[in-house]
């Protein structure tokens, strides 16, 4: 199958590897991207063959977030009526094999969420993880309010929702938001050996183990991201949201009205 926006291969003819692919926009996450990712891990996910499943980027960019120049024109009615971001970002919780996320370079906004929603995350040193929404006006739409005090704990969660700034490999990594760091030549080969490793355990043990980890991480989160997505679409009611995505997207500092 042909994508636009990701591409898929198989290795050791059981792991099946999806590479998002738009470099020019850092793999900022827009519908196309949101809908072939989604379409490919269900590929895999349904392949008798594939026993894990590897999300991964480039050097510079795992995904830097939700697609800015698409959604800055949003309208609350806009986005509450698409109920924008639950369309075609379910998709990945539904798969019932491990996925890992390799990340490299940027993993901001919703694609540290991604990377989240993934089972487990092996990050390059040279990764870069945070959720900086409110520079825009907004905050995280994809669970990244819920998901990432789980991984992180509240007061490391609030710093990098408040603040918005980055954390590096290392930081993410005593954090407990990222299982391993290994340099960036050697990301690749760490993700699949242990894509291997995990293939050939058996596959109801597997998904047994995914669904149950999960079953202690998600409590409750359900009611948590509604009520997340809710605050996000009305977000799109402020001219904060309005000049925090223009002021991106003409490069130049954003002046907030409500402060
Ligand atoms: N959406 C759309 N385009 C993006 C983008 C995004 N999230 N992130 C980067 N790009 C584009 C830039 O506009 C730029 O395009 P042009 O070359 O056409 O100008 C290109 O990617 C390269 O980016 P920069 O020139 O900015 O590269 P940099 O190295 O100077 O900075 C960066 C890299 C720090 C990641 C910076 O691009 C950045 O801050 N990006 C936005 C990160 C962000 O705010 N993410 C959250 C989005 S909102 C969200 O995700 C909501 C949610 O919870 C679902």
């Amino acid at each position: 199958m042909t994508y636009e926006t990701i591409e898929t291969r198989v290795e050791a003819g059981q792991v099946g590897i999806v590479t998002l692919n738009r470099p020019k926009a850092l793999n900022a996450l827009n519908d196309t991207l949101m809908d072939e990712l989604g379409e490919a891990l269900k590929a895999f996910d349904a392949d008798e063959a594939i026993g894990c499943i590897i999300v991964t980027g480039s050097e510079r960019a795992f995904a830097a977030g939700a697609d800015i120049a698409a959604m800055a024109k949003y309208t609350f009615a806009d986005v509450y009526k698409g109920d924008f971001i639950t369309r075609n970002w379910e998709t990945i919780r539904s798969i019932r094999k491990p996925v890992i996320a390799a990340v490299s370079g940027f993993a901001l906004g919703g694609g540290c969420e991604l990377a989240m929603m993934c089972d487990v995350i092996i990050a390059a040193d040279n990764a870069k993880f945070g959720q900086p929404e409110i520079k825009l006006g907004v905050i995280p739409g994809a669970g990244g309010t819920q998901r990432l005090p789980r991984a992180v704990g509240k007061a490391k969660a609030m710093d990098l929702v408040l603040t918005g700034r980055m954390m590096d490999a290392a930081e993410a990594e005593r954090a407990g938001l990222v299982s391993r760091v290994v340099p960036y030549e050697k990301l690749a080969d760490e993700a699949l050996a242990a894509a291997i490793v995990i293939s050939g355990f058996s596959r109801v043990a597997v998904m047994a183990a995914k669904e149950a980890v999960n079953r202690a991480y998600e409590g409750g989160l359900a009611d948590g991201v509604m009520f997340e997505r809710r605050l996000f679409h009305s977000l799109y009611a402020t001219e904060d949201q309005k000049e925090g995505m223009d002021a991106f997207l003409n490069k130049r500092a954003a002046v907030f009205k409500h402060r």
